[in-house]
């Protein structure tokens, strides 16, 4: 175990993660820690890889039989690849925002619900109890004001903005200590896009948020942390004010400069 990783500090802990997709190796050697209570953006150029670092950190990357880890991945203090660990559980806790809005072809209502009832909760919380947990997440996304009045309508019929908002509420009911975004505002004009940073900034407290983006100015505006990945390999990592100002790595000071390829 390395010892800059003490394993009592809660957060996400990675070390010396490698991931190949058959021969090809996409993460080489990747160690960081993602706090709780701070957005973390994930930055670097397409393909160095960051999608496949969120991709293990819930382990859905073992949906392709290609896909392959070395390494150590600790969540809340967990190994995540233990043999005792509960996949179904680590996605729980581990809710994933993606750069689509991808509402499930259901009513509102019923897309907020759908964790509680995946993961068997909906029939302790008896129905008024689901019903207080959806009215709660969409609160917390500030999207209740705007559907109460229909909630048994289609998810599809909301505006996109709207569309991620939901996808965010949909997690909240199975209380996630992680929540992991892969380029969340890249669908969405500038307007909506800010919106959706207020909406990260109040959804952080008490949760690791990663963000995965494409854009150095969002990462700049919302993030407390940036790490950069380049060519599978985390080259840099610090609070974000110190690596924008002052990156220590050449190879930083490269992208940050626009200068990358
Ligand atoms: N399912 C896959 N099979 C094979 N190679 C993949 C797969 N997914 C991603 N890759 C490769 O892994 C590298 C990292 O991809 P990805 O994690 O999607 O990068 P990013 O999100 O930074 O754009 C790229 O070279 C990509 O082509
Ligand atoms: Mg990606």
């Amino acid at each position: 175990m390395n010892p800059s990783l003490p394993s009592n500090s809660g957060g996400v802990e990675v070390e010396d993660l490698d991931c190949w997709y058959g021969g090809f190796q996409a993460l080489h050697g990747v160690t960081t820690r993602f706090e709780r209570g701070r957005i973390t953006a994930l930055v670097g150029p397409s393909g160095c890889g960051k999608t496949t670092l969120l991709r293990c950190l819930d382990r859905i990357h073992e949906r392709n039989p290609a896909a392959r880890t070395t390494g150590r991945i600790r969540i809340m203090d967990q190994d995540i690849f233990s043999p005792e660990v509960c996949v179904r559980e680590l996605r729980r806790q581990v809710g994933m925002v993606f750069q689509r809005p991808n509402p499930l072809p259901l009513s509102i209502f019923d897309n907020v619900a759908f964790g509680l009832r995946i993961h068997g909760e909906a029939e302790r919380l008896g129905r008024s109890g689901v019903a207080a947990a959806v009215e709660t997440a969409l609160r917390s996304v500030e999207l209740w004001e705007a559907v109460k009045d229909r909630l048994l309508g289609p998810a599809a019929n909301l505006s996109l903005e709207q569309q991620q908002r939901l996808c965010f509420a949909r997690l909240l009911p199975l209380k996630p200590s992680v929540l992991l975004l892969d380029e969340p505002c890249s669908a969405l004009d500038a307007a909506s896009t800010e919106a959706l940073e207020g909406l990260m900034r109040t959804l952080c407290p008490g949760r690791v948020v990663v963000l995965v983006t494409h854009s150095l100015a969002q990462a700049r505006r919302v993030s407390d942390d940036t790490a950069y990945l380049l060519l599978g390999e985390l080259v840099e990592q610090g609070p974000s004010e110190v690596l924008f100002q002052q990156p220590r790595d050449p190879r930083t000071a490269n992208y940050l400069g626009g200068h990358y390829g």
